[in-house]
């Protein structure tokens, strides 16, 4: 990846745009929740300050062409309500990997697979990715049912891959094709979304 900002995606309800300093509280209740972090790859923030850091750390990334991560944020008000990655981006091989994750409080309305679906029309038109790779603990329900609802298919299990405060946890390799993308006409495009040139951009198990 080589942009230094992201075009701002929208949709229905949420866009993804670049995370702000602004949004620091909002990464902080993220993912210092440990019901947001059960799964994740790394273990709950404790202070605030660990979540400035983290923005430095994801803003420096995304201004280096390093990955693509974008805030998810309503359209109504622009609250930060969740975070979506593209990330280990290996141009010779047309692939990518995908993360991201949503406050709880705003699990079970559809956001996620609405935020997933902008992205996928990125990483497969802007990025012009071939496979986009997806990571979850097999015990992650919510994550697969959002994988298998946009089309991955589960590719494989990798044993005891991550350790995480103190647990070592399975990876369950889920995979979308550019074609199936494309055939099971799963597009945000059927859903109203639009991509304009405003500036914008997490990770996976992977902030
Ligand atoms: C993974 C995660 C983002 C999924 O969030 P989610 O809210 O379940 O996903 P969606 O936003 O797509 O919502 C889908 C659910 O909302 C329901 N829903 C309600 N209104 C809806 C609407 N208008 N449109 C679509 N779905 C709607 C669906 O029925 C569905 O419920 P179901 O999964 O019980 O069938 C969330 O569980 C999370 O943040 N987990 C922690 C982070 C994490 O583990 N990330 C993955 C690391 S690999």
């Amino acid at each position: 990846m080589t942009n230094a900002e992201l075009p701002l995606l929208g949709g229905a309800r949420v866009q993804l745009r670049m995370l702000r300093a602004a949004d620091v509280p909002q990464l902080y209740a993220q993912f210092s929740d440990p019901k947001v972090m059960r799964y994740w790859s790394r273990p709950p923030l404790m202070r605030i300050e660990e979540a400035q850091t983290l923005f430095e750390e994801l803003d420096r990334g995304v201004r280096a062409g390093e990955f693509a991560q974008w805030a998810i944020a309503r359209h109504n008000d622009d609250l930060m309500i969740g975070s979506c990655a593209l990330f280990a981006h290996q141009k010779a091989h047309r692939r990518a990997e995908i993360g991201y994750a949503l406050a709880h409080a705003y699990w079970g309305h559809g956001y996620a697979v609405e935020a997933l679906r902008l992205a996928l029309d990125y990483a497969f038109s802007v990025l012009d990715l071939h496979r986009l790779e997806g990571d979850s603990d097999p015990r992650n329900a919510a994550s697969i049912r959002l994988l298998e609802r946009l089309g991955f298919v589960r590719e494989g299990l990798l044993r005891e891959r991550w350790h995480v405060g103190g647990e070592i946890q399975d990876s369950a390799i889920y995979a979308l094709l550019a074609r199936d993308y494309a055939a099971a006409s799963i597009s945000s495009a059927a859903n109203s979304s639009t991509v304009n040139s405003s500036t914008a951009a997490e990770s996976a198990r992977h902030a």
